[in-house]
């Protein structure tokens, strides 16, 4: 499967810097020597129209960090499906960790937010990942297939990428390990398989995130189930974004 390398830039760039970053990466996937893989960006909000037009006409993606699961109305602060896909965004990150811990994000909302995506003709890119505690109370496992079952859209048309983010690994500088990203790739699959067919199932990207580098990335691409992976700080510097890309090329 075509590996997915998305950058997930969270509360990150200013108009002038963001823009530089998108035009930067989108001259390189432009090139005939760019990596057999699918870019995508996720700037904040705030950014998105100014890196479509960065974008255009290269085959990088756009993507937003979260939305709201209602069409319109009264939800000051909030952003709506049908407002990203008119902006050209491809994918949508749902139920990302921080937006879990900082915002009380349930299950249940991740769920509602990943099925307005898709009626949107969007892609949710739906995180998932246990804690330190949960992972040392041997839980991992079962904190994953609690998330899936709560937040996994309703089987129907439309992609959907699940990214496996184990909370402790996210912007700490620490990665797990091969077996650990293998054992956990599996079970995902497994889940996928079970809720939504094998066939489907199959096919749907996981990828991993959490400190992704370009010295770990050739490692943790190489992992069998591991088919891209949601890299947040490294994907603010192009030459690390880029590398990535590479290592899973
Ligand atoms: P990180 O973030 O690469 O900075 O650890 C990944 C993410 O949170 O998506």
């Amino acid at each position: 499967m075509r590996k997915l390398i998305a950058g997930n830039w969270k509360m990150n760039g200013l108009r002038e810097d963001g823009t530089a970053l998108a035009k930067t990466i989108a001259e390189r996937a432009r090139g005939n020597d760019a990596p057999e893989v699918d870019w995508l960006v996720c700037p904040p909000f705030t950014l998105l129209h100014a890196v479509a037009d960065q974008l255009a006409g290269s085959p990088v993606r756009l993507g937003a960090q979260d939305c709201h699961y209602a069409e319109n109305g009264a939800h000051t602060g909030d952003v709506a499906p049908a407002m990203l896909r008119d902006l050209c965004c491809s994918h949508v990150i749902v139920g990302h960790s921080e937006r879990r811990q900082n915002h009380g994000e349930t299950n249940e909302l991740v769920q509602a937010k990943a099925e307005a995506a898709r009626a949107h003709g969007m892609t949710p890119i739906l995180c998932i990942g246990e804690t330190q505690a949960e992972r040392d109370a041997g839980r991992a496992m079962d904190v994953l297939t609690r998330q899936l079952e709560g937040s996994l859209p309703a089987a129907g048309d439309g992609e959907l990428v699940i990214a496996y983010e184990p909370v402790w690994a996210i912007g700490t500088g620490r990665t797990a390990t091969a077996d650990d990203v293998r054992a956990a790739h599996a079970h995902v699959r497994a889940q996928l398989k079970k809720t939504y067919g094998e066939m489907s199932g199959a096919q749907m990207r996981i990828l991993y995130g959490g400190s992704v580098k370009p010295a770990n990335a050739g490692d943790l691409m190489a992992t069998d189930d591991v088919n891209g992976a949601l890299v947040g700080g490294a994907s603010l510097k192009p030459d690390d974004f880029w590398r990535i890309g590479e290592a899973a090329g």
